[in-house]
């Protein structure tokens, strides 16, 4: 079944298992530090066309990542293990891009990003995470590991407006949608 997503307590701000990260912030990635090679949490889709990605089934938790990585992980309770995970694969990778909520109270904000994170992106304003038409009821920061020396920089980001998905994976979504609104009416009726 495909699950609800909780996020901040609104339950159904994507519902569809998946919020797919914005086009800009891949762009703004590759533009400022070159291309990236690994997705580890993503679906069969691949959402944002990565070369390398990892889905539930091999659990990209559980693998080794390399080259330069961006990921936004599930953000249940299993966050922090996402969290925890870029600090220690900070030795087998370039650089790791995390894009998560900017929940500076938590524990393992504290415990791997703070001092372990080279840089900590404040984005300005909050992101649209597709299929969903609203912006996210949470900030957001993308973190920047890369040396794992502690002197971690806290910067500004401003959003882009110019990039859209291409019109395969927006085709994917709308496919995705459907196959829930199917599943949902199906239930309906059982
Ligand atoms: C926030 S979405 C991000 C999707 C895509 N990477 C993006 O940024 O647009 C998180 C994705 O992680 C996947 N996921 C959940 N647990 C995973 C795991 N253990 N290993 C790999 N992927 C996982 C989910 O199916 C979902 O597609």
């Amino acid at each position: 079944m495909i699950s609800m997503t909780n996020v901040n307590g609104r339950i159904g701000y994507t519902d569809i298992g998946v919020h797919i990260t914005p086009l800009w912030v891949i762009k703004w990635i590759e533009e400022h530090y070159g291309k990236i090679d690994l997705d580890p949490a993503t679906d069969e889709e691949n959402w944002l066309d990565i070369p390398n990605y990892y889905t539930k089934k091999e659990d990209g938790l559980k693998q080794t990542w390399f080259g330069r990585v961006f990921v936004n992980p599930p953000y249940g309770k299993e966050l922090k293990e996402w969290v925890g995970k870029c600090y220690e694969e900070i030795k087998n990778t370039n650089e790791i891009f995390l894009l998560i909520p900017s929940r500076t109270d938590t524990r393992y904000w504290h415990d791997f990003i703070m001092n372990h994170a080279d840089i900590i992106y404040f984005i300005r304003g909050r992101i649209k995470f597709r299929p969903s038409k609203k912006t996210a009821p949470f900030s957001s920061s993308l973190i920047y590991f890369s040396t794992q020396e502690d002197n971690t920089k806290i910067k500004s980001l401003k959003k882009k407006k110019n990039h859209t998905h291409t019109k395969s994976i927006n085709d994917k979504i709308r496919a995705r949608i459907k196959k829930e609104n199917d599943y949902k009416s199906l239930e309906a009726f059982s």
